[in-house]
């Protein structure tokens, strides 16, 4: 089968397209004959070699957390068949996903929603996950409450709008002015140009802020929260001790973890309309290390989607 491997850390120029043997199936597993993957921050970050002291990576390494294809082979305790049509995440470190066939645990799967293209519904396993982890697992977001969104334009923030507001949240969003109409359409009540507009200054006594990007901005983003408050934060510095200066706030961190159940309910959404996944360009296997390249230069409206078969079945445009 091809996959895409590098053998080395670096960037993107490292990435082959290779032919290696299909991944053996294993009991609690199932065979993925993959229709699609997304590209995820944490691919290129991995890639780098950020992360290589704590969690080294076996070299030569597939990249690729989202799954999106055809069952094959496995399953069948669990409910899956050959032929069905599923969406998946493996852990970033572990990989495998941008090959023509992926090796999965069967409690990290769902079944597709049938009303979104395979290759669009590949965007939704690690950001609607992150989203989903950071606004109800960790922030306890309720109806009625005001959350902070920031990056509200890039893959998760875009996930994150929506299930927020399907939560009968107030949305307030940060992302820059050519996205604004594009973050509104999503359901954002509120949208702030953060390059012109300190969010700051305008925004008080909020329930919940989704820090996406840490530093300066998750330090401002304490003065936002009412007393009681939560910060999530999916970035991955810790967060200094003393800064909620003394205020009551709790902070947690998010890292994202494979969830069955969790894009179940992801795909339910999706499935019922209530949930679109907006692609900001498709690429095929062979583009794999541009599309890496475009992730890292930031700026994505939505995903970045890698096709890995046949590009017509892309379908419509969804976004
Ligand atoms: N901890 C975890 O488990 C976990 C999981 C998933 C993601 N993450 C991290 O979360 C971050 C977001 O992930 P992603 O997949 O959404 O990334 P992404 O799709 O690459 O996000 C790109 C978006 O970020 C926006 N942006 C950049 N700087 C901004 C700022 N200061 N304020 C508001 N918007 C800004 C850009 O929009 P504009 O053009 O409008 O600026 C762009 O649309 C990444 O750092 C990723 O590594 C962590």
């Amino acid at each position: 089968m091809r996959a895409v491997r590098y053998h080395g850390y670096g960037g993107p120029e490292q990435l082959r397209l290779e032919k290696v043997d299909v991944p053996p199936v294993a009991p609690g597993e199932v065979l993925v004959r993959q229709e699609a993957s997304s590209v995820n921050p944490a691919d290129w970050k991995f890639q780098t070699g950020w992360f290589r002291d704590w969690v080294p990576l076996p070299l030569p390494f597939v990249p690729g957390a989202d799954i999106a294809g055809i069952v094959v082979a496995g399953g069948e305790d669990a409910g899956f068949g050959p032929g069905q049509a599923v969406i998946g995440m493996n852990p970033v470190h572990c990989g495998g996903a941008w090959a023509d066939y992926v090796v999965a645990t069967v409690d990290s799967l769902a079944l597709a929603p049938k009303r979104m293209p395979l290759a669009r519904a590949a965007g939704l396993p690690l950001a609607g996950l992150t989203a989903r982890m950071a606004l109800f697992t960790h922030g306890g977001l309720t109806a009625g409450q005001r959350v902070l969104i920031h990056t509200a334009a890039g893959g998760v923030g875009c996930l994150a709008v929506q299930l927020a507001k399907h939560a009968g949240a107030e949305v307030i969003a940060t992302c820059s002015a050519a996205n604004r109409d594009f973050v509104t359409s999503l359901g954002a009540d509120e949208v702030i140009d953060y390059r012109t507009e300190d969010f700051s200054a305008r925004l008080r006594g909020l329930d919940l802020v989704v820090d996406s990007i840490g530093g300066d901005v998750q330090r401002r983003s304490f003065a936002v929260l009412r007393s009681g408050g939560t910060l999530v934060t999916l970035a991955p510095t810790p967060v200094p001790p003393d800064a909620a200066a003394g205020r009551d706030i709790r902070v947690r961190t998010v890292a994202v973890t494979p969830d069955g159940d969790g894009l179940r309910q992801i795909a339910d959404l999706a499935e019922e309309g209530r949930l679109r996944l907006p692609v900001d360009r498709v690429y095929c296997l062979e583009d794999a290390a541009r599309a890496m390249a475009h992730s890292q230069a930031g700026g994505a409206r939505g995903k970045i989607i890698l096709q890995i078969q046949d590009q017509q079945q892309f379908g419509p445009d969804w976004g």
